[in-house]
């Protein structure tokens, strides 16, 4: 099949090289000149493992190309998928500029039945206008489909040949059956649904996942009360069939390109349908509080913050990933550094896009993880790659000025920590 992909980002990107390397015929479209030139000569704008070879080898395969003209490819595509992005408006409602100006280029050179797809995540409703859109330049038939996307940034090429489920919600036959030999050879079920109920899956998925950790940080801050250790709760309680373990990890809370966005949407969704989503509100509030109470600990615990060196292990929002956006580490490097801290981070691949979040906030930013603790009052572990749980931990303590790690995302064992190599140990839930 022929398909074009609108946004070469974390999304279009993925999806795009793993349509082709699927079989499909792929051109990837993005507004932005800069992103295309690189791409078309071989560099991936984003980190994510496994990416680099599924472009690469597409692009000699003859499957997939670049532009930044949609008109160009719109003659010739079966399928074109958008996939920009939806930002937070201020008032936190999806910030729907970019998909419609996507949906107008559309309309105005669509030329033959096309099944338009929204892979963005976006607002009950939005299939309908997409179409609204494109009638008002094209009066033949063509066919919206959303097909909300449920990757994760970090195995996000892994995730698109092993989903959980293909939902696909379509308002005929048709379009359906395009979309269904569009992703016929990946395994995983396949779930048809109306427009609207694949739009609310998305948020309802993103939002559920965000509720389970916000459930288990309150159990956390709990255990933190009672003496009990969130590690133990949470494996007696993802025993349980109906629960499952995964998303019960306490820590600084979640973060990212997308749950922060979604959730702060959906609440506002339902609010657009006076509906007061109550719970999502407290779920928001919880992960706000997850930040700023470790701030405190970190605070009370060394006698305030001012004039005091910390070095601060990973920037990203989650380990595997250079996406700084919503981050936690960058929340609370903030706070610290308000409160008269002087930063030293590292991350793996996440400090070009670090630097420019964080802007004019004055943070030393390090090679690797020792230059980064060299003569520090504390260790703040920010981010769970996985590769801060194997540091040499001897040479950390002689190469910190005090033996004080707050772990933020529960990476360490704390018995180890503190017997083993004599740290003062802090972590969430955990005694
Ligand atoms: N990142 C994730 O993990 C993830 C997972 C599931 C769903 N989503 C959803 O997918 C969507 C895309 O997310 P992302 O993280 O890939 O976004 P992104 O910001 O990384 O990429 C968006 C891309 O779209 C391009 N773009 C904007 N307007 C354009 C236009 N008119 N024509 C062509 N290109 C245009 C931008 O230049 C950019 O390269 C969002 O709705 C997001 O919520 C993201």
């Amino acid at each position: 099949m022929k398909i074009a992909v609108v946004g070469t980002g974390y999304v279009g990107l993925v999806t795009g090289a793993c349509l082709a390397d699927i079989g499909h015929y792929v051109t990837c479209v993005d507004i932005d000149a800069q992103k295309i030139e690189r791409l078309k000569k071989g560099m991936i704008p984003i980190f994510e493992p496994g990416l680099d070879h599924v472009v690469l080898s597409n692009v000699k395969a003859g499957r997939l190309n670049f532009t930044t003209s949609l008109p160009s490819v719109l003659g010739d595509a079966e399928v074109a998928i958008i996939a920009v992005g939806t930002p937070s408006r201020e008032d936190g409602y999806a910030d729907m500029q970019y998909v419609y100006a996507v949906a107008d280029e559309i309309g105005r050179n669509i030329k033959k039945y096309t099944v338009v797809v929204d892979k963005s995540t976006v607002p009950v409703g939005t299939g309908r206008e997409v179409e609204n859109i494109i009638k008002k330049y094209y009066s033949d038939e063509f066919a919206v489909v959303s097909c909300p996307e449920f990757l994760r940034e970090g195995s996000a090429v892994a995730d698109f040949s092993n989903p959980d489920r293909i939902v696909i919600g379509a308002r005929d036959d048709r379009s359906a059956q395009v979309m269904l030999d569009l992703f016929k050879p990946v395994k995983g079920e396949k779930v048809v649904t109306t427009v609207e109920s694949a739009e609310l899956i998305k948020y309802a998925s993103n939002a559920f996942l965000a509720t389970k950790i916000s459930f288990i940080n309150e159990i956390a801050q709990i255990c933190e009360r009672t003496n009990a250790d969130i590690e133990e709760v949470a494996y007696g309680l993802g025993l349980d069939n109906r629960v499952g373990p995964k998303f019960l990890h306490a820590g600084i809370g979640w973060g990212g390109s997308c749950f922060p966005k979604d959730v702060r949407a959906l609440d506002h969704i339902a609010g657009n349908y006076g509906y007061d989503f109550r719970l999502l509100k407290s779920v928001i509030e919880v992960n706000n509080n997850q930040r700023t109470s470790f701030v405190d600990k970190v605070v009370a615990q060394l006698n305030g913050v001012s004039g005091k060196r910390l070095a601060v292990l990973g920037l990203a929002f989650k380990g595997n990933t250079d996406d700084v956006r919503d981050s936690a580490a960058l929340d609370i490097i903030t706070m610290l550094q308000e409160k008269g801290a002087v930063i030293s981070a590292f991350d793996y691949e996440a400090t070009e896009n670090a630097k420019k979040s964080l802007g004019d906030i004055p943070v030393e930013y390090a090679k690797d993880p020792y230059e980064a603790m060299q003569g520090a009052d504390a260790l703040i572990i920010a981010t769970e790659w996985s590769e801060f749980r194997n540091l040499d931990w001897k040479k950390v303590k002689e190469t910190l000025k005090a033996p004080v790690i707050f772990d933020g995302r529960n990476l360490l064992k704390p018995s180890r920590m503190r017997e083993e190599f004599g740290f003062t140990y802090t972590s969430i839930g955990r005694s």
